[in-house]
């Protein structure tokens, strides 16, 4: 095991909890469709995703996963890329190899019995708080571990492949391991940090091996027009969406939740 450094994080999770539903900029969905495979096709260039505007990918909701596993390495994010410039949001399967996924698991474990990650707190008090039950631990970016490397790593080429693709202007990420216990839950919220709108895209990648829907422990992605989608924090699953647009909430489980939440993030 690596040595693990007690450091704090410079930033922590000033998260805006918001009690209503607020207004989106994206659209609700408009009746045209357009298929994946003119994706594939044809990689949208960025006067081809002003176009598309309210366009869809699919018929639905983009409530499939995308599997990244089978992609050959160039354009391996295209349609990563499109359903996010289209929808705003996406889940990815297989982000990591299961090897790669399991070795975050056992880490995350092992880190939060040596009791190294801390309660997380909520607001500018930074108070301990009934809406925040997670506990929390931040990767060092000096001093990542091999298997915190690997997701690094994934993490980098997926934010190269989006700053290639639509401009976004991304220049790092900050990411932390974080253990709910069952019952516990992150009430609705949106990732901006106070004053700082340097989160743009938020990641958040699942380490629990054969989770089953009944147990729970959903992150419940707020849309448009009173609409959800829950998604469930399988080994594997990567979830994506736009920082400053999306309020969600993580409901409670009947087990044990291991996340790694990450921020891609643009200069401010
Ligand atoms: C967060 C968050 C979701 C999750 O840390 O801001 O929303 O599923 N986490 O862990
Ligand atoms: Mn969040």
């Amino acid at each position: 095991m690596p040595a693990f450094d007690a450091t704090p994080p410079t930033l922590d999770g000033f998260d805006q909890l918001v009690a209503g539903r607020c207004e989106y900029s994206i659209e609700p969905p408009a009746e045209e469709q357009i298929k994946r495979d003119a994706f594939l096709e044809h990689p949208l260039i960025e006067a081809e995703i002003e176009l598309l505007d309210d366009c869809r990918i699919g018929d639905a909701a983009p409530d499939e996963a995308i599997d990244v596993s089978t992609n050959s390495r160039s354009g391996e994010f295209d349609i990563v890329t499109s359903a996010l410039a289209v929808n705003g949001w996406c889940v990815v399967s297989n982000f990591l190899s299961q090897t790669q996924t399991q070795a975050l698991a056992t880490e995350c474990m092992a880190m939060y019995a040596a009791q190294l990650l801390t309660p997380a707190r909520v607001g500018a008090n930074r108070a301990a708080t009934l809406l925040r039950g997670d506990s929390t631990r931040w990767f060092q970016p000096d001093a990542l571990s091999t298997r915190q490397q690997a997701f690094a790593d994934r993490i980098e080429a997926l934010q190269n492949a989006l700053n290639r693709e639509l401009l976004l202007g991304l220049v790092d990420s900050e990411s932390h391991y974080a253990v709910y216990r069952p019952g516990a839950g992150y009430a609705r919220h949106l990732d901006c940090l106070r004053n700082n709108d340097s989160r743009v895209i938020s990641a958040v990648f699942y380490l629990n091996e054969a989770w089953q829907d009944a147990e729970g422990g959903a992150l419940r992605l707020y849309l448009a027009d009173q609409a959800y989608h829950d998604v469930f924090p399988r080994a594997g699953t990567l979830l994506l969406f736009l920082s400053a647009q999306f309020e969600h909430e993580v409901l409670p489980a009947t087990r044990d939740r291991m996340s790694i939440a990450c921020w891609m993030r643009q200069r401010v």
